[in-house]
């Protein structure tokens, strides 16, 4: 594979942010640790969206201008992902000089096209959603079903854009690429949506919200958020209105994904469809919707009091690490469904996981290895069992990643690590030793510290920093990649000291988490 490339929604900046905008990032970036491993070139675009009334008004109750909040808080994303070790190749801010003007021609070029055009319009908007509902969209009670708030009535003269002139390309895209919108379960529901599509508001008056881009041709609106976030994904590249590309958008556009919420798969598989066939740009090559991270079995939402951040996560747990998190993260929802975070399953997944399959099948063999032989693999121990086991696993995992599962990718790198248990204590090398067994036992040790080499390569995505210390340990480099994997990863010599086995995960202790929310 030569390239893949692959962006996250960009996050409001409105709040701090929380382990939902937290998933997806570790999502993605488990998905271009993994595509590292498969492809010469990679690049991961993610960021933050500043624009838009909400912003506005908040800063506006702070005291502060828009601007200073937006700086506030869009470290606050920069550290949270640095706290988790996302290794992005461009974090985008849409309050970025360039992205401002790439968006503010990109809407020219759609005025000269005719595709954008100026209409009275009366409406209802939620300023959670920041768009505009239609009767349809409204709950029993006329609230926005995602925010459970009424929208606000609107009256202005805005731009909106042809999307209605679009309708029928977008469709027959869906149609025709049916791995255009994973999962497929969602297909569906975007195609219903396309039946009653209308043309969309892409501007608001400024005498209603100033906190966004200008239109350069018409001062007294700004450029609403959508087009202007979706816009995100070729500014942060490098596209030009002029064809004037840079380097970048020549190399990465089309992304292989954008992966993204559920709850804003419309904007992206018909708006921003939509706007790219307006722009006469290729569209992305498939759009990955996931689904909602629940805390409790309950949506996370500031009213509830239920929100939590990574940070307080790894606070309660003690972690200066992120692989455990991480790693639940990646497992805690299934096929593009909604999962649940709660401090009991993330201990239990992570302890069975971690700490008890991998890590201490790892520790004891080492151990044993010491013991029995100073930590010596010596050429005879060479042998074939498992690794026709590991050689279909790895197979498995890359074609899972082509369906951008994730967690069932984790499973089967877990059910490997399964099997190895099993095979050690079926074959029990402390007991073929104390019968003389001497190359028997030196095998067994083999066999499953050259499947460990497999795990920790297949694992590093998810869990960086055990990967690594599963590499020093095993002396093997976690940089090579998966077409560099080979049956026999372990060669002849001196392996482990005593003194360099350490346990690559320690178990979450049960009354941690409880007691630091206790006090
Ligand atoms: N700014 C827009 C996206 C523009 S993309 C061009 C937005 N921001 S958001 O902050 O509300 O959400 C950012 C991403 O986080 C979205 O993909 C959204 O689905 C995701 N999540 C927000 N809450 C979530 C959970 N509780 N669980 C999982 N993901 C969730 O929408």
């Amino acid at each position: 594979m030569e390239k893949f490339s692959l962006t996250t929604a960009i996050d409001y900046v409105n709040g701090a942010p929380h382990i939902g905008h937290a998933y997806e990032k570790i999502l993605c970036d488990i998905i271009h640790r993994h595509y590292k491993k498969r492809a010469d070139k990679t690049f991961f675009l993610t960021g933050v969206d500043e624009h838009g009334i909400k912003i506005q008004k908040t800063a506006k109750t702070l005291g502060i201008t828009p601007k200073e909040l937006c700086d506030k808080n869009a470290s606050q994303f920069v550290e949270a992902w640095k706290l988790l070790d996302i290794e992005y190749s461009k974090f985008i801010r849409t309050t970025d000089a360039e992205h401002k003007k790439v968006v503010q021609d990109i809407f020219e070029k759609l005025l000269e096209k005719g595709d954008i055009y100026k209409h009275k319009y009366k409406g209802l908007y939620c300023s959670g959603c920041e768009c505009f509902l239609s009767d349809k969209d409204l709950d029993e009670d006329g609230c926005c079903p995602i925010h459970g708030k009424k929208p606000e009535a609107v009256e202005e003269e805005n731009y909106f854009f042809k999307l209605t002139k679009y309708k029928e390309r977008i469709i027959e895209h869906i149609k025709n690429n049916p791995e255009f919108i994973t999962p497929e379960f969602r297909v569906q529901e975007i195609l219903n949506q396309l039946e009653n599509i209308e043309d969309i508001s892409v501007s608001r008056a400024k005498t209603n919200v100033e906190w966004g881009i200008e239109v350069k041709s018409d001062p007294s609106q700004v450029i609403y958020v959508w087009i202007d976030a979706l816009s995100n994904y070729i500014t942060a590249l490098g596209y030009d209105v002029s064809g004037n590309f840079g380097d970048n958008f020549k190399e990465f556009w089309p992304v292989n994904y954008h992966v993204i919420g559920k709850d804003i798969l419309k904007f992206h598989s018909i708006y921003w469809i939509g706007i790219l066939m307006a722009l006469g740009i290729e569209l992305p090559k498939g759009i990955y919707a996931h689904g909602w991270i629940m805390i409790d079995k309950n949506k996370m939402s500031k009213s509830t009091g239920n929100v939590i951040s990574p940070k307080t996560v790894m606070e309660a747990f003690e972690l200066d690490k992120p692989d455990a998190l991480r790693y639940f993260m990646a497992t805690c929802a299934i096929g593009g469904k909604d999962g649940n975070y709660s401090d009991e399953d993330f201990k239990e997944k992570v302890n069975a996981d971690l700490a008890n399959n991998m890590g201490n099948l790892l520790n004891r063999s080492l151990n044993m290895l010491v013991k029995y032989f100073d930590g010596e693999i010596k050429e005879e121990f060479k042998n074939d069992a498992l690794v026709d086991v590991a050689d279909s696993t790895v197979k498995e995992v890359l074609s899972l990643f082509d369906k951008i599962d994730v967690a069932g990718a984790a499973s089967k790198i877990i059910a490997l690590s399964d099997e190895a248990n099993k095979y050690i204590n079926d074959n029990a090398p402390w007991t073929l030793y104390k019968e003389g067994k001497i190359k028997e036992c030196g095998q067994s040790l083999y066999t499953v510290l050259n499947l460990m080499v497999k795990t920790g390569l297949l694992i590093q995505p998810y869990c960086p920093n055990i990967a690594n210390e599963i590499a020093r340990q095993l002396k093997f480099d976690i940089n090579l990649k998966y077409d560099e994997i080979t049956p026999y990863m372990l060669s002849a010599g001196k392996l482990i000291t005593k003194e360099e086995i350490k346990p690559v995960f320690l178990r979450l202790d049960s009354e941690i988490a409880g007691d630091k929310k206790k006090s």
